[in-house]
């Protein structure tokens, strides 16, 4: 299958040809192997995958086209401590990203990569991030030497035969992706199921819009159409041509009568994205529907008329498996029924998969994470789970029986509202909406949440993650609130902002809401507040719902406990307005006077 380093190249790009011979000469591979992208491509893939331990073939009766990966356990999550914006000056990366002097780096790359992909093949993955030729979409190609990487990547975008054909008609710049795992194979060394390095660095250089991966298969480290392209290099791409590329779900809302909203929300890694964007009705609100556009990144533009749209990049989703249950999110299960890649969960003794909150009972016996022997049993003695908290699942997004009918419109959908929110246990009510665009912006700029197992690192602490975009925006942090401040400029209809927590706890540590189907409830609040039905009670930081207007049918939720989820406790408020000053000091120099402004106001009112 495979093909030699002289086989013609299936395109007539000479930028593309040259660039491979280029990267080939560097990087050393045995093989070069231009993609198609077609079923036969991706099944031979998965077989050689397989071959290399990389692949366990799951019982394809229970899990038709299914396979389970483990990665090294060192190759776990993104690294964002080896994640570099590599701008010309470290003023325009800002203090909140890693910078380092782009010809440093790119010496230390021509170093790392140098030879790094003997003894492999390199694939050439062309992929269109968006529609191929859609008026929104970009183009990019991930040179890898990771075939892990391009049966995930063909899951999670277009790939392939169209894009070779786009990438021709010289419309647009293509961004160059460079990945290596970084595991030569010199002197006929036998491959490992998951080669990986110690030394890892993830970078992206803004100005001339490249990646360079190295070191890690997993992930947002490894898929690069994902967080590298379509965050980091697509938020300097949308500053200059105003528009916006942020880390949201977008979701349609039907009601009962066929009018369908469309809402954008930002949370965190790890905090509920994939579960809201694919929300099943609750009990007593039958008739409402849901529909998925996305789950992880939207890109946003006005139109001609000056409405925000919204595409989905992406043709997957690379959802958080511990957590996902039947009960919790049944559209995500139903999804990666067949067809789909896990990475890092259990696998149980009859060939199928098994995660954390899967099912009540876990299996009495199945293979952990790392493909060693685990009972629940065993689990209690060496606290160890079954899957990684980070385990994931890379599935189709056709598969998902609520995708929105719109959701490959290349024009996108047309973008109502947008949420914020994060894992708050105090603090932060279930919601509040803003008074207006420039608060709205105070809010999602100041936003916090507490860390999670997306990222390596400490769990659990309160960080400010401005937008979700932390490790994502790939410029300055101040100048991206600024873009954001400048964006309602060319907007003739303003999106209502609001802020929402699906996590705050009571006294004994106990969530105070139930979450998940019943976030329709507020869903359906925003939608009416959208659309001007709603009444808001003004609170100091902002309009909320007075109980009356949410509706409880099938629910029991007394007024009291109501009041407690929206309480606004103005001593924790005053410490929470103190430490948005640390997030503002160290952006300064570039934050936009509204931020100045709108923390004054809350001041004042608080
Ligand atoms: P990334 O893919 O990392 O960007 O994250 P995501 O935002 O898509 O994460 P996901 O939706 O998979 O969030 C998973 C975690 O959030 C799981 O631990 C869920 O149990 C939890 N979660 C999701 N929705 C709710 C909710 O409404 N209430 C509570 N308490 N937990 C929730
Ligand atoms: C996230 O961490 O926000 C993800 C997973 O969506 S990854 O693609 O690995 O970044
Ligand atoms: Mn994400």
């Amino acid at each position: 299958m495979a093909t030699t380093l002289h086989t013609p190249a299936p395109t007539t790009n000479k930028h593309l040809i040259r660039w491979v011979e280029k990267m080939a000469d560097l990087t050393q591979p045995d093989r070069i192997h231009w993609c198609d992208g077609s079923q036969q491509e991706y099944d031979a893939l998965c077989d050689q995958l397989e071959a290399n331990g990389t692949f366990t073939r799951l019982n394809q009766q229970l899990w038709p086209g299914c396979f389970l990966a483990r990665s090294d356990p060192r190759d776990v999550a993104r690294v964002e401590e080896r994640t570099f914006i590599c701008s010309l000056s470290k003023d325009a990366a800002g203090p909140t990203n890693n910078w380092e002097d782009p010809f440093k780096m790119r010496r230390k790359l021509k170093q790392l990569f140098k030879g790094c992909m003997r003894g492999r093949t390199m694939y050439v993955l062309p992929f269109s991030m968006g529609p191929v030729g859609g008026p929104m979409s970009r183009l990019g190609v991930q040179l890898t030497d990771s075939a892990y990487a391009v049966v995930n990547m063909r899951i999670m975008c277009r790939i392939g035969e169209p894009v070779y054909r786009e990438i021709e008609k010289d419309t647009q710049r293509v961004v160059p992706c460079m990945h290596s795992v970084g595991m030569p194979l010199v002197n006929g060394e036998k491959d490992v199921p998951w080669p990986c390095n110690d030394e890892k660095y993830i970078v992206h250089f803004p100005e001339t819009r490249e990646i360079w991966s190295y070191g890690s298969g997993y992930g947002g480290n490894a898929l690069l159409g994902k967080k590298c392209f379509a965050l980091r290099i697509a938020s300097n791409i949308a500053r200059d041509e105003c528009w916006m590329a942020e880390h949201m779900l977008i979701v349609g809302l039907e009601s009962p009568t066929g009018e369908k909203t469309y809402v954008a929300g930002a949370f965190p890694s790890s905090c509920g994205k994939t579960n809201f964007a694919m929300m099943v009705p609750p009990k007593g609100m039958e008739g409402w529907k849901v529909w998925t556009v996305g789950d992880d990144i939207a890109w946003i533009k006005p139109d001609a008329n000056g409405h925000l749209r919204g595409i989905n990049p992406e043709t997957g989703f690379f959802g958080v498996a511990p957590g996902t249950s039947a009960k919790t999110n049944p559209n995500a299960m139903a999804t990666l029924r067949k067809n789909t890649i896990f990475t890092n969960v259990a696998e149980t003794m009859d060939g199928g998969v098994w995660w954390e909150g899967m099912t009540d009972e876990p299996p009495a016996e199945c293979l952990d994470w790392r493909g060693e022997r685990w009972t629940p049993q065993i689990g209690r003695v060496t606290g160890r789970t079954a899957a990684h908290p980070n385990g994931r699942f890379t599935a189709p997004a056709s598969q998902c029986p609520v995708i929105d009918s719109e959701w490959q419109n290349p024009e996108g959908v047309p973008i109502s509202a947008f949420l914020f929110g994060g894992r708050r246990s105090t603090t932060m009510p279930l919601i509040y909406q803003a008074f207006n665009w420039s608060a709205g912006v105070y809010i999602g700029a100041t936003m916090g949440s507490e860390t999670t197992a997306a990222a390596a690192g400490a769990l659990g602490h309160v960080r400010r993650d401005p937008m979700a975009m932390l490790p994502f925006c790939g410029y300055h942090m101040g100048d991206y609130f600024r873009h954001w401040i400048k964006m309602q400029r060319s907007i003739t209809r303003t999106p209502r902002i609001f802020h929402v927590n699906w996590f705050r706890k009571d006294a004994n540590g106990k969530f105070l809401w139930p979450g998940f189907s019943e976030n329709m409830r507020i869903l359906r609040w925003i939608v009416d507040r959208v659309r001007g039905r709603a009444q808001g009670m003004e609170t100091p930081i902002g309009w909320i719902p007075y109980y009356e207007d949410i509706d409880w049918n099938g629910l029991d939720m007394p007024e009291e406990k109501f009041n407690e989820l929206q309480r606004v406790d103005r001593a924790l408020w005053r410490k929470e307005v103190i430490s948005h000053e640390e997030l503002f000091i160290a952006l300064h120099d570039h934050l936009p006077p509204e931020m100045i402004y709108e923390r004054e106001l809350l001041i004042c009112r608080l």
